[in-house]
């Protein structure tokens, strides 16, 4: 696959970038900078979360940003479970963010033992016919929660944001996401937080064949799966590197080779287990 498709039209209409920059860990003080430097860079689509307790810095970036509101896809997610907490958490980030309408906004983790995500999901439909959300998904479900939000309320998830990179590419989730029309979009995609990664010889063999850096090759094989990805960086020469992964492509045989590194081992949270 030489050519890569920049967005892709979600369930509901939407249209998402492929590629966006994630915010996670990068607070309050700090994060106006990192999003300004991203959206000079060229990347449109932010992902932020009422967790990360930096949508005030980031609504500040967007603001001064010079761009239209339309030609940024933000993304927000909702921590709190409850038909009421849901909507009274959308209306706290639309004001922290400075905006009166999200692109995106996603029941972060599905936490089973609360036992509220098809209420929450509820309060999303129910944001997303009222124009406060343009697309509306979840964040860590696994096929069994995302079974059940569609078999109870009728609706499936535009997006499931999850865990995704070469040591656990998830592919049984992203099989059932296709034949749902559910966009799989990739968390933790350079696959950091275990060692070892990019010194794995498939990926320093790929890199060298195509004379790009490891970070590079991981980010362009997640998407050439298909996937939407957020890397994040603080750093301005990596937000410029993992930028430029659009322009090039891995061919059949180096993509298999990438998959093959799957381990089906999280390095992140379990979704049955995360509070
Ligand atoms: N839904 C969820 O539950 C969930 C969970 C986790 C993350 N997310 C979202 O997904 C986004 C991405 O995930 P993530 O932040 O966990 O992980 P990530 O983007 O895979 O990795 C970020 C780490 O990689 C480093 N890095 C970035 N580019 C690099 C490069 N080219 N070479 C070497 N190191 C590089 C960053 O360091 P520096 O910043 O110091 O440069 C940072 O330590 C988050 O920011 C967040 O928006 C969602």
């Amino acid at each position: 696959m030489s050519e890569l498709s920049t967005s892709i039209t979600l369930s509901g209409g939407a249209v998402i970038p492929r590629y966006g920059y994630g915010t996670f860990r990068i607070d309050d003080a700090e994060v106006a900078a990192a999003v300004t430097a991203a959206l000079d860079t060229g990347y449109r689509l932010i992902d932020t979360a009422v967790g990360y307790q930096n949508e005030v810095g980031v609504g500040r970036a967007i603001g001064a940003a010079g761009l239209g509101r339309e030609e940024i896809f933000l993304t927000s997610k909702v921590w709190d479970h409850g038909y009421d907490e849901v909507r009274r958490n959308l209306d706290e980030s639309l004001e922290r963010l400075g905006t009166d309408y999200l692109d995106l906004y996603l029941l972060h983790w599905p936490r089973p033992d609360v036992d509220k995500y098809v209420e929450s999901w509820r309060a999303l439909v129910d944001a997303r016919s009222e124009g406060l959300i343009r697309s509306a998904g979840v964040s860590n479900f696994t096929i069994e929660h995302l079974a059940r939000v569609e078999a109870e309320t009728g609706a499936a998830p535009e997006v499931n944001q999850v865990e995704l990179h070469p040591y656990f590419s998830q592919p049984e989730l992203r099989a059932y996401h296709e034949e749902h029309g559910v966009v799989t979009e990739s968390w933790g995609p350079l696959g950091l937080r275990a060692e070892g990664l990019f010194e794995e010889p498939a990926v320093q063999a790929v890199a060298k064949a195509q004379g790009r850096t490891p970070a590079q090759v991981v980010l362009r094989w997640n998407l050439q799966r298909g996937n939407v990805v957020i890397p994040k960086s603080v750093t301005p020469a990596r937000i410029a590197e993992n930028w430029e992964v659009l322009d090039f492509a891995l061919t059949d045989d180096e993509l298999a080779s990438i998959d093959a590194l799957d381990t089906g081992v999280r390095q992140g949270g379990d979704p049955l287990t995360v509070h």
